[in-house]
């Protein structure tokens, strides 16, 4: 007798047993495109393939279309344009009951009249779930949870994090062959957050299912997706892993999103024979060198952590004398903030507009940068010090495209060349947002 027998569902890979992993479907968007009434393009063309069992993580600031995406999957919102599919379905016109998806909200809703099992039940009860099944199903989702002792009580008698976990259980009893999860650690406190996402992460490990994960949480973002979707102004900006989004930001909106402390970023200059950022001289390799040799501008970006405290010029590629304006003292580390003879780079939106260069800069702020060094020895405020870092930690963008600036890119166009996508393949690719897309977001 097959899965599918024995559970008399119909539904391939589900068994009678509580909890047992299925067989995992994947999640296609091909070309998805979303107009809300009066005209505002939400989603524009977007497509993302999600590997069967996957845990990818969408994330991206507030209003770039997280949500709008995830709704779409589960049916909650109507596609203007494009198809989605559920392993081998079209599940584009399919009615929400009928996706064989579960979602969890940031806001959750419990029955408030009916206890924490009863809870869980609902939504078998409402599909017709045996008994029997429907019990052992809810008793060993309370445990998996640590809700086992709680199960008796109403939603009003348990903490906000004890209610989120109720209402991951209601979504995990239905055993879906999709989970899309929109911020539904946000009202948590930072201590639980960090618990219930250890939980999600067990439960993804040991039952392997296809999980869709919203979030403006780096941290979630990096430690819970398998690969990461950066997402801005309703296009995708990369899909990566987390440490690919993190060491090879594909553009300068990925590049000021990830991270914390957010990359420094300066515009090169370059004087005919050598470049420099902010007062300071800046090896550059030769691809970058070529670069600006052609007439093209260029913005340098230095991870706060790629800079180290030195006592001598020996032995480094590059090192700055810098005055020390503010310092944090976080404990463990300390955060070194000096200013650049250089204007500020405004990376978080501007840059993947496909606004003109002039907006990518703040007319009358000058660049801060921050250096994250060891808690020792302590800096004092007006502390001049050397600072040294590896042009291999150097990131380069180009000013007009905003696209990182690789060995491989055609400077006559500026665009990535085929090499370059190749490189990326299919764990690491990268988009370029439309300009239209933008343009409609900037009017909002
Ligand atoms: N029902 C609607 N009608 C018109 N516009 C909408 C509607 N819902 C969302 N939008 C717009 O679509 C865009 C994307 O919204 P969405 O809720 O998907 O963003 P988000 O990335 O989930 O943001 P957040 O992090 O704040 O939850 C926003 O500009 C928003 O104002
Ligand atoms: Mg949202």
């Amino acid at each position: 007798m097959n899965a599918a027998d024995r559970s008399g569902t119909g539904r391939p890979g589900v068994t009678d047993h509580p909890l047992e992993p299925r067989r995992p479907v994947g999640v296609k968007l091909v070309d998805v495109t979303k107009v809300y009434r009066g005209d505002v393009l939400a989603i524009d063309s977007v497509s993302l393939d999600v590997n069967p069992g996957e845990f990818v993580v969408l994330v991206g600031p507030s209003g770039c279309g997280k949500s709008t995406m995830l709704r779409m999957i589960a049916g909650l919102e109507v596609v203007s344009r494009g198809e989605i599919w559920i392993g081998d379905r079209n599940v584009t016109e399919v009615s929400p009951k009928d996706r064989d998806v579960a979602m969890v909200f940031q806001s959750y809703a419990l029955f408030s009249h009916m206890n924490v099992e009863q809870n869980l039940a609902f939504g078998l009860r409402t599909r017709h779930t045996p008994r029997e099944k429907a019990a052992r199903l809810v008793g060993e989702v309370a445990e998996s949870l640590g809700l086992s002792e709680l199960i008796k009580r109403r939603p009003s008698a348990l903490s906000g994090g004890q209610r989120q976990r109720v209402a991951m259980g209601r979504a995990m009893v239905r055993q879906p062959a999709v989970y899309l999860m929109d911020e539904p650690l946000s009202n948590l406190d930072a201590k639980l957050r960090t618990v219930v996402r250890t939980e999600l992460a067990r439960m993804h490990k040991r039952l392997g299912t296809t999980t869709i994960y919203v979030t403006h949480d780096q941290v979630e973002a990096m430690t819970l997706g398998e690969r990461v979707v950066v997402i801005g102004f309703g296009s995708v900006q990369q899909v990566a892993t987390p440490r690919a989004v993190f060491a090879r930001p594909s553009n300068l909106f990925v590049a000021g999103f990830i991270g914390s402390p957010p990359m420094n970023f300066a515009e090169v200059t370059w004087d005919g024979s050598r470049a420099s950022a902010g007062g300071h001289p800046l090896p550059v390799p030769p691809y970058v060198a070529k670069h600006l040799m052609a007439g093209r501008r260029a913005i340098l970006g230095l991870r706060p952590g790629d800079l180290h405290m030195v006592d001598s010029q020996a032995g480094h590629e590059a090192v700055w004398t810098v005055r020390a304006e503010v310092v944090e003292d976080l404990g463990s580390s300390q955060h070194l903030v000096f200013a650049l003879d250089a204007q500020r780079v405004l990376t978080d939106g501007l840059a993947a507009t496909g606004a003109a260069a002039g907006d990518l800069f703040a007319p009358s702020e000058e660049a801060l940068f921050t250096a994250t060094l060891p808690a020792e020895p302590l800096v004092t405020p007006g502390e001049k010090m050397s600072l040294a870092f590896s042009t291999s930690h150097c990131h380069f963008f180009d000013v007009e495209t905003s696209l990182v600036i690789t060995a491989e890119l055609d400077t006559s166009r500026g665009i990535p060349s085929s090499g370059d996508r190749g490189q990326s393949g299919t764990a690491d690719t990268s988009y370029r947002p439309s300009a239209e897309a933008s343009r409609r977001h900037k009017v909002q």
